[in-house]
């Protein structure tokens, strides 16, 4: 697909759809800057709007839905479960409380935040399994929409693949140039699982590479678009994070320009750089 806007819907397995590019709002603080964060964004276009639990903004970013005076039912909003609350009946327990902190009956996509590994658990299969369950119940409920994964790589996805009544709509994986996961997108897209990137600046850390500056340049666009734009072109969801209206705007303006397929090929093919060192393996929590 070629968006042309950011209105412009990715199709979910589901049957529902979700604007192509996302605010993402990881690290935004909670409070002011959330709620203005927020506005800006819709203010801007975005209809999509990134959180989770553990980012402590719920709050905020409910304020700031409300405060942008656009119906709820036109804004495609995201959480998260967090770690802690693993396993069917906390799963159950805790999107409520997410619901209240974005002060909405329903979210339109929930997503397990990490897998459970054998680094924490002594049964991480059948906690994953039992989490999933939980997430279909919630769907059923009503009370999410879609339901989908977060860092969940190949073989995370197949132990729930292998027994789920529903599939995920959406994985979210860390995604920019330098650390793409081409083998984890390409086993989501050969299974109709909608791929989403979260950090597709690198956080920040590939904004300044000179590779891709000399090839932002070449397009008139600065490294944050061009970052938006390959994923777009990959059929990847990107979610870039900003506290700042100017880049929140900027960073949306990537619908007037289309990176070339040799372009493309050396952005994909970039040596490793820029990644944040969190293993779904690996992680502690
Ligand atoms: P800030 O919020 O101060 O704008 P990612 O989306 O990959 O997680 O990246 C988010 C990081 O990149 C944040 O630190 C954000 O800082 C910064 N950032 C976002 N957009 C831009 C931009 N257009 N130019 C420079 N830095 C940006």
């Amino acid at each position: 697909m070629s968006p042309k806007s950011l209105t412009d819907v990715f199709k979910l397995n589901d049957g529902f759809s979700i604007p192509c590019v996302g605010f993402g709002t990881w690290q935004t603080p909670e409070g002011d800057v959330a709620v203005q964060a927020v506005k800006d964004a819709l203010a801007a276009g975005y209809r999509h709007i990134d959180t989770a639990f553990a980012y402590y903004n719920e709050k905020g970013v409910g304020q700031g839905i409300k405060e942008s005076g656009i119906p709820r039912e036109e804004i495609f909003i995201t959480t998260k479960l967090w770690n802690t609350e693993r396993g069917y009946e906390k799963t159950l327990a805790s999107l409520p409380q997410s619901l209240k902190n974005l002060g909405v009956e329903y979210v339109d996509l929930y997503l397990i935040h990490w897998p459970a590994n054998d680094k924490v658990y002594d049964n991480p299969v059948e906690v994953n399994v039992a989490t999933w369950k939980a997430m279909e119940k919630l769907q059923k409920d009503g009370l999410v929409r879609s339901i989908g994964t977060s860092n969940f790589l190949g073989p995370h996805l197949e132990q729930i693949l292998g027994v789920c009544d529903v599939k995920p709509a959406v994985d979210q994986i860390e995604f920019h140039p330098g650390y793409p996961q081409f083998e984890a997108v390409k086993f989501c897209q050969e299974r109709g699982i909608q791929v989403e990137a979260w950090s597709p600046l690198g956080c920040g850390r590939v904004l300044d590479d000179e590779r891709l500056k000399a090839l932002a340049a070449k397009y008139g666009k600065t490294v944050a678009q061009l970052c938006v734009r390959w994923a777009l072109q990959l059929d990847v969801l990107p979610l870039p994070k900003s506290t700042k209206a100017e880049r929140i705007q900027s960073n949306a303006q990537v619908f007037d320009f289309e990176i070339s397929e040799e372009d493309m090929k050396t952005i994909n093919e970039l040596p490793e750089f820029g990644y944040s060192t969190f293993s779904p393996y690996e992680l502690e929590f």
